[in-house]
């Protein structure tokens, strides 16, 4: 069965190790990244925004999931990514979602500590992880689009008193990174993620993991990052690959043929970002 990612973070913290959670919009990427995290032995979370939930729909995606971690040896999580809705984080729960995220990040600090506790409230009743986000990861995801103006670095300080005041298990501070590819290299407050993970002692998670040089991904993880979301890249990787095959061969109809190297590409992808998070081996 999936698991809920609170335990799989808490070791990941603990060990100086990050989890990669991959967003999927497909049973071809979710497949992927299964391989490539069963491959290389690492603990996994599967995430779907709000968009994809619409898409495919929740039962759909806890069915897949569970198929996958029934079927392979690694612990599995599912996780719905920066959820502002209520009502859907509670579908997602009854569906079977084993953790998910309220972004309430939009909303004044003593608004984001009120809504967030509500989720805490019934997901913990139903053992399910809770990811919260201070301060504002900028950017475009879905349809959370901030400007790099509103962008807002998370308070240390603030973090404390949040974490404290929720009871969340696992939290987002923004400390510079974005959604998307970045023009030119992201502007990552290193010393910012240092002091947070000094007060806090809850899981940290790296949004924007997308276009983060290597190097940079593995200080951050060095200095307590513990679960790297990934979204943008893998999009990329899959719609490159059957672009590339449509180029080749235009009357292409087959998707049994034309989705083998998308899901080829996702999982060397998945690959590569498991390797950044130090996570290989720790299943
Ligand atoms: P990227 O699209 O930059 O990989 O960001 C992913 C993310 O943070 C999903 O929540
Ligand atoms: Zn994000
Ligand atoms: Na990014």
């Amino acid at each position: 069965p999936i698991i809920s990612s609170t335990a799989m973070l808490q070791k990941a913290r603990e060990h100086h190790y990050a989890v990669a959670a991959f967003n999927v919009h497909t049973l071809e990427m979710l497949q992927a990244v299964v391989d490539a995290a069963t491959e290389m032995e690492s603990p996994l979370i599967i995430q779907s925004t709000v968009g994809t939930v619409r898409h495919l729909g929740a039962k759909y995606l806890v069915e897949a999931a569970t198929v996958a971690a029934n079927q392979s040896s690694i612990p599995i999580a599912l996780h719905l990514d920066h959820c502002t809705e209520f009502n859907l984080i509670i579908e997602c729960i009854r569906a079977g979602y084993t953790s998910v995220m309220i972004d309430a990040s939009m909303h004044p600090y003593d608004e984001n500590v009120a809504i967030t506790s509500k989720v805490m409230e019934i997901a913990t009743a139903a053992g399910v992880n809770v990811e919260a986000e201070l301060g504002k990861v900028g950017g475009v995801e879905d349809d959370i689009v901030v400007d790099e103006q509103d962008a807002l670095l998370a308070d240390p300080e603030e973090c404390l008193k949040f974490v404290k005041q929720t009871g969340v298990l696992t939290l987002a501070p923004a400390i510079g990174t974005a959604h998307g590819i970045y023009k030119g290299d992201p502007h990552i407050d290193f010393e910012r993620i240092e002091q947070i993970a000094k007060l806090v002692d809850v899981p940290l998670v790296l949004h924007g993991g997308s276009g983060i040089p290597a190097e940079q991904v593995k200080r951050a993880v060095a200095l307590g990052m513990s679960k790297m979301n990934v979204a943008t890249e893998l999009r990329i990787a899959f719609s490159d690959a059957i672009k590339h095959i449509f180029d080749e061969n235009p009357s292409e109809n087959d998707p049994r043929k034309y989705m083998v190297p998308a899901k080829e590409a996702v999982k060397q992808l998945a690959i590569q970002k498991i390797g950044l998070c130090g996570s290989a081996g720790k299943a």
